[in-house]
C-alpha cells in the first residue's frame, strides 16, 4: 500500500515541482540550474506525501495539496543545500550525488537555497497549485514562515551547530529535533489539512499530535540510520554524525532504547489518529515507514 501511495504522490509533486524552474533570462540560466539540481534529484518526498494523506485524511483530493506538497519540498531542499555547505555539515553527497556547492560553487549553492526558500511561498501562493481562498492562503503562509524560521527549523539548526561535541541531556535534544525537523513535518501535515478546506478546529488538533510525534521519530530515525546503515543506502554519508561528535539519540540513549523510543512515538503517532476513519491509512501507513525506512 505505502509503495503505491509513493509512487502515485511522487509522481503528482514531481510534475509539479518540475514547472517551478524556467530562468526569466539566460542571466540566471545557472542559478535556475542549481535549483533544479537541488530538488529533482530524488529523495523520498515524505513531505509532500505527509500534506497529500493530511488532506485526504479529512476528504480533499490529493491535488488540491500540490502547492503545499511543493512548498514543504522546497522549503525541505533549501534546508539541506544549506546544511551540507562546508559551514554548517561540510557534506559531499546528497541523494547519491555530489552536494549542490561541490557540483555548482558555494556562493551558487548558498543562493540557490534562498532562492527554494522564496519559491516555497510562491508554489503556495500560485493558483495553478494551491487555493484560491485568500483566507486559507494566509492560514498556509503565516504557518509555513513560522515553522521554517527562527523560531523553527532555522533555529534548531542553529541549536544543532552550536552542539557540536558537547552532551546534551534528552531535553535539550528533543528540543533540538523538534525544531530543526519536527517543525517542517509539522507543518506539511498542518499545510495538506488547511487546502482541503475541510479542517476542523479538533481535527488539526489530532493532526498535530500526529506530527509532532513523527516529526520527532523521523529525526530519531535519521540519527539510527547515521549509526547502521550504509552510504549506498543512504545516499549520503554514513558515520558523518559520530565523525562530527554530533549529539544524537543513539549517542545519548545506546542504539536499542533510540529504537524503542521511536517505536514509542510511532504509537503515539497511530492512537493521536484513532478519531480518523479509512481515508487516514495512508498518513497511519507513513507513520510506520518512517521508522521502518532503511533510506
Ligand atoms: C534528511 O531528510 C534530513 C533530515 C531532516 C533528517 P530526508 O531523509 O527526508 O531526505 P530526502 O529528502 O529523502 O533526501
Ligand atoms: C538536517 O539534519 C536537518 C535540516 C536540514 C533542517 P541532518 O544534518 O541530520 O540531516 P542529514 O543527515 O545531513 O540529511
Ligand atoms: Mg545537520
Ligand atoms: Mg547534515
Ligand atoms: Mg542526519
Amino acid at each position: 500500500m505505502i509503495a503505491a501511495y509513493s509512487a502515485t504522490s511522487q509522481a503528482r509533486v514531481n510534475a509539479a515541482l518540475d514547472t517551478l524552474f524556467t530562468p526569466p533570462s539566460p542571466e540566471l540560466a545557472r542559478l535556475y540550474d542549481a535549483m533544479r539540481y537541488s530538488v529533482m534529484n530524488g529523495g523520498k518526498r515524505v513531505r509532500p506525501l505527509l500534506a497529500y494523506a493530511a488532506c485526504e485524511a479529512l476528504g480533499g483530493k490529493a491535488e488540491q495539496a500540490n502547492g503545499a506538497a511543493c512548498a514543504v519540498e522546497l522549503i525541505h531542499a533549501y534546508s539541506l543545500v544549506h546544511d551540507d555547505l562546508p559551514a554548517m555539515d561540510d557534506d559531499d553527497l546528497r541523494r547519491g550525488q555530489p552536494t549542490t556547492h561541490k557540483k555548482f560553487d558555494e556562493a551558487c549553492a548558498i543562493l540557490a537555497g534562498d532562492g527554494l526558500q522564496s519559491l516555497a511561498f510562491s508554489a503556495l501562493l500560485d493558483p495553478r497549485l494551491s487555493t484560491s481562498d485568500a483566507d486559507i492562503r494566509l492560514q498556509m503562509v503565516s504557518a509555513l514562515a513560522l515553522a521554517a524560521g527562527p523560531a523553527g527549523m532555522v533555529g534548531g539548526q542553529a541549536i544543532d551547530l552550536g552542539s557540536v561535541g558537547l552532551k546534551l541531556d534528552q531535553k535539550a535534544l528533543e528540543y533540538m529535533h523538534r525544531h530543526k525537523t519536527g517543525a517542517l513535518i509539522e507543518v506539511s501535515v498542518k499545510l495538506g489539512a488547511l487546502a482541503s478546506g475541510r479542517a476542523e478546529k479538533d481535527e488539526l488538533k489530532s493532526l498535530q499530535t500526529y506530527a509532532q510525534a513523527i516529526g520527532l521519530a523521523f529525526q530519531v530515525q535519521d540519527d539510527i540510520l547515521d549509526v547502521e546503515s550504509d552510504t549506498e543506502t543512504l545516499g549520503k554519508r554514513q558515520g558523518a554524525d559520530i565523525a562530527r561528535d554530533k549529539p544524537t539519540y543513539p549517542a545519548l540513549l545506546g542504539l536499542d532504547a533510540a529504537k524503542a523510543y521511536a517505536l514509542e512515538l510511532r504509537d503515539q503517532a497511530l492512537h493521536a489518529l484513532r478519531p480518523f476513519d479509512a481515508a487516514a491509512e495512508p498518513l497511519r501507513d507513513l507513520a510506520r515507514y518512517i521508522v521502518e525506512r532503511r533510506s
